[in-house]
């Protein structure tokens, strides 16, 4: 199949850096997004997300009439649909999957479409999704014919391919990742397959669109799986006074086992939401990813209790100190180690409620951030990693590179809550 033009709708974290890799392939392509200021970014050869090396090729596709960006649908031989996909609040279900972006982006191509066009969703999809969206497809422009009614001789093709780049190597990834890619029919594989072929160096494995959904929701739920195990195992070491870091060492020397990190909870945008998609269409049966989920998002809560457990101690063994008097700082609020990105980070989570909890201004050390996000509450206060390390209680949020082999000078009663095990070898530990 031959693409002269494609189309790329929606330009964040996943659709610009595809958009503009498939450009550096010097294949046409027109990026669309109902975000006016990126869009106007990207044509003037910039960017208006955070990743490295993603500003030189954006530049490059677009100085070289590669790639332009704008904010209605136009003509084009395929489509990749990369929007976002969060969960909502509905009927009594919290994590229903919120399918309205991608019902607006086939709504928004359907009146472009035309005869032997290929139509491929890349947004993370509950099972079922891409299907659906053929449907609104179908509904949009009954002249043309799809795979749901007319199976190998539709006049457009249809397929799923998730995207599992990791935020900060996106464009090596791209290239270099093995691709799922489900068809609605095997032609539609096909085609599918033949355009990541001008872009990925890694292996494209063909299935059905059904099996390519589960697989991406399938990766993000068996990591959560494994973090709640870890996290479990955090807590009940705590309670049985064993040092889980060295624990899980131990554990790990078997052969055949493999235990991950415990940590303050879970977070981002991936693990933390796609396992809700299987949840959600499968309740009764999908009873060990529901828990996972509880377990990891009831894990920030645990450590606030170790946090006031900490902030007692420190009063008892100083009495002539008051709550206000007692110093607290947070150790990193993002998401995941060496990244500046906060969104849905327990990290800020729990800083944030430390914050809103404590009689006095709470500090923050993050090194890769200049000031603090709109969402952090106005009793945190950014101070630097000396100023941090002097506060009578350090709590560890996230395993930055900068944090490791930080020395204390331990002062009298200054207590460490280390939910990383960077510092200390035990989740609270005193330092002196
Ligand atoms: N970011 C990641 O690391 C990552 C990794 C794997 C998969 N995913 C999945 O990829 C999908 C996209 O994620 P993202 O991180 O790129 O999101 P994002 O929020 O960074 O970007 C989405 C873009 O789509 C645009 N948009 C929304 N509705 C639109 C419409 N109707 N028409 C055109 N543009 C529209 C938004 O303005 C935005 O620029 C999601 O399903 C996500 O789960 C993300």
């Amino acid at each position: 199949m031959e693409f002269d033009t494609i189309s790329v709708i929606g330009l964040g974290y996943i659709g610009l850096p595809t958009a503009a890799v498939i450009a550096s392939r010097r294949k046409k392509v027109i990026g669309v997004d109902i975000n006016q200021h990126a869009v106007d970014t990207i044509n003037q050869g910039e960017i208006h997300i955070v990743e490295p090396e993603l500003d030189i090729v954006v530049h490059a596709a677009v100085k070289e009439g590669y790639l332009r960006a704008t904010t209605s649908a136009e003509p084009a031989d395929a489509f990749l649909i990369a929007v976002p996909t969060p969960f909502k609040a509905e009927n009594g279900n919290e994590h229903t999957p919120d399918l309205t972006y991608i019902e607006s982006a086939s709504k928004a191509i359907a009146p472009v479409l035309k005869k032997g066009d290929l139509v491929i969703l890349e947004s993370t999809s509950p099972v079922g999704a891409t299907e659906q969206m053929a449907a609104w497809l179908a509904g949009a422009r009954p002249d043309l014919t799809f795979p749901q009614s007319h199976g190998e001789d539709s006049d457009i093709r249809v397929a799923h391919c998730p995207e599992r780049v990791l935020p900060g190597h996106v464009v090596r990834e791209l290239v270099e990742n093995d691709r799922v890619i489900g068809g609605m029919t095997p032609k539609c594989s096909n085609a599918a397959s033949s355009l990541y072929k001008l872009f990925v160096d890694g292996e494209c494995i063909t299935t059905t669109a059904r099996t390519a959904e589960m697989a991406k929701l399938t990766e993000n739920s068996f990591r959560d799986v494994n973090i709640a195990f870890a996290n479990e195992l955090s807590i009940v070491c705590d309670k049985l006074d064993i040092n889980v870091w060295e624990l899980i060492k131990l554990a790990n020397r078997h052969p055949r086992v493999n235990i991950l990190q415990p940590g303050p909870g879970v977070g981002g945008h991936c693990i933390a939401v796609d396992p809700w998609f299987i949840v959600s269409e499968t309740p009764d049966e999908a009873r060990l990813i529901r828990t996972a989920r509880e377990v990891n998002d009831g894990k920030p809560e645990w450590v606030l209790g170790k946090v006031q457990q900490a902030v007692g101690e420190f009063l008892s063994s100083n009495p002539d100190k008051t709550a206000k008097e007692v110093t607290i700082s947070c150790f990193g609020l993002a998401f995941k180690p060496d990244i500046d990105d906060l969104r849905e980070s327990p990290a800020l989570k729990i800083a944030n409620a430390i914050a809103q909890q404590h009689a006095s201004k709470v500090w923050a050390v993050e090194p890769n951030i200049e000031k603090l996000p709109a969402s952090a509450s106005s009793e945190l206060v950014l101070v630097s990693m000396e100023e941090g390390k002097r506060s009578d209680i350090a709590v560890l949020l996230v395993d930055h590179r900068d944090f490791k082999g930080q020395e204390f000078t331990a002062h009298q009663g200054q207590i460490v809550v280390d939910t990383k095990g960077l510092w200390e070898p035990m989740v609270l530990t005193r330092l002196n």
